[in-house]
């Protein structure tokens, strides 16, 4: 596909592009609502993608053809304002927006976006879109912008300009995966470490279970977890500690009469799902999937009763998966409210595992679910087309 866009450039600018750059969606396989409270996470970045094709204009103006909804948008770099008709748009105005702010300089663009990461559903398709764009422009205008750098912007225009109170994980593991790599992020410190996943060796793979359930409220409901966790650290420093990966059950148990019962499950979620990525990162070292899974069914639990983040569709995966004998966990992947879900399962049951839960779907009167059998694929890349190798 990426091939063929090209001639659409050339036929919608009457020009060829120079630059082309991508960058990923991504699944977690462990560690949920728990990078914002500057805990651990265990993302992988997918094998679908946002591409960004692009070239410089003479003027200042951007024009930017979305191939996804067949739709152009144009506005002068001078006059960067939030678009209420046409959400993509606003990604790529953040970015812009951000780095004008931060002093760099550049000229007009025309640009050709397209993204096979499906959207809205949980697997990151507006990190894709902000970290190709940020990644295209600073290749084609040589800006300099180092890859920690590039998530930091990224992360900002979601913030600040979309408005979006996103943690980092997405735009991270969007810039620094790696293929057959999941990545261990301490995102407190930043630091991070990359771990094969040789799950195909050990005749497994992870099944990305998209429920087509979208819902209204995340977003608040999302801001409204921040609070009730942060809430909860504030009772929790009383007590002498200081953040959320030094917490233990056991401190927090000391401190349960000191706050309300939904703050102190908030708590128990964010204490609890560090610790799991810890030993989940154990757990792949040895290659142990069956723990893995286990873990991630144990995060699945602790996500629908302790953060109140599910639904009844990814219940649903939950319960399937834990009848199911070729599947070794499954929980929610990303926000929760509806989204996606993985699922850990034995490459022979595959399709078996499907059929159950398009049937279960159906007898629930849910929406019918979407499957993607995902490849670990890489972070993001940019070049300018005309270096390419022949
Ligand atoms: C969304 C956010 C991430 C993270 C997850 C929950 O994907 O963009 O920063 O908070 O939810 O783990």
């Amino acid at each position: 596909m990426e091939r063929t866009l090209i001639p659409i450039f050339e036929r919608i600018f009457g020009m060829p592009p120079e630059v082309s750059s991508f960058a990923p969606g991504r699944i977690n396989i462990i560690g949920e609502h728990t990078d914002y409270n500057l805990g651990y996470v265990l993302p992988a970045a997918l094998n679908l993608r946002n591409y960004f094709f692009l070239s410089r204009r003479p003027d200042d103006q951007v024009s930017i053809w979305a191939e996804n909804f067949k739709k152009k948008e144009e506005f002068p770099l001078t006059e960067i304002s939030f678009s209420e008709d046409n959400q993509w748009v606003n990604y790529i105005k953040g970015i812009l927006w951000v780095l004008e702010e931060k002093g760099f300089k550049f000229q007009g663009i025309n640009g050709l976006i397209w993204g096979n990461v499906p959207l809205e559903a949980g697997l990151s398709s507006s990190a894709a879109l902000e970290v190709s764009v940020v990644h295209g422009l600073d290749t084609l205008f040589e800006l300099g912008i180092e890859p920690l750098e590039k998530v930091k912007i990224a992360r900002k225009a979601e913030n600040e300009f979309v408005g979006v109170q996103c943690g980092i994980m997405d735009q991270f593991i969007s810039v620094f995966g790696q293929e057959s790599m999941v990545l261990f992020l301490d995102c407190e410190t930043l630091d991070y470490k990359l771990f094969p996943l040789r799950m195909i060796d050990a005749g497994l793979r992870i099944v990305v279970y998209e429920t087509g359930v979208r819902r209204e409220l995340a977003s608040s409901e999302y801001n409204r977890r921040r609070n009730e966790s942060a809430q909860a650290l504030e009772v929790l420093r009383k007590s002498g500690v200081q953040k959320y990966k030094e917490a233990t059950l056991g401190k927090l148990e000391g401190m349960k009469n000191d706050m309300n019962d939904v703050v102190f499950r908030r708590a128990r979620h964010v204490i609890s799902e560090n610790q799991r990525v810890r030993d989940a990162v154990l757990a792949l070292e040895k290659d142990d999937f069956i723990r893995l899974g286990e873990l991630i069914s144990q995060s699945h639990e602790s996500l629908r009763d302790d953060y109140e983040v599910s639904c009844p569709e990814l219940d649903l995966l939950y319960k399937v998966a834990q009848e199911f004998p070729g599947c070794l966990g499954a929980r929610l992947t990303g926000a929760g409210f509806g989204g996606s879900g993985i699922a850990l399962v034995k490459i022979e049951g595959i399709a078996a595992f499907k059929e159950k839960l398009l049937d279960d779907a159906e007898k629930e009167g849910f929406p019918r679910p979407t499957f993607y059998e995902v490849e670990v694929g890489g972070g993001t890349q940019a070049y300018f087309l005309s270096e390419e190798k022949g």
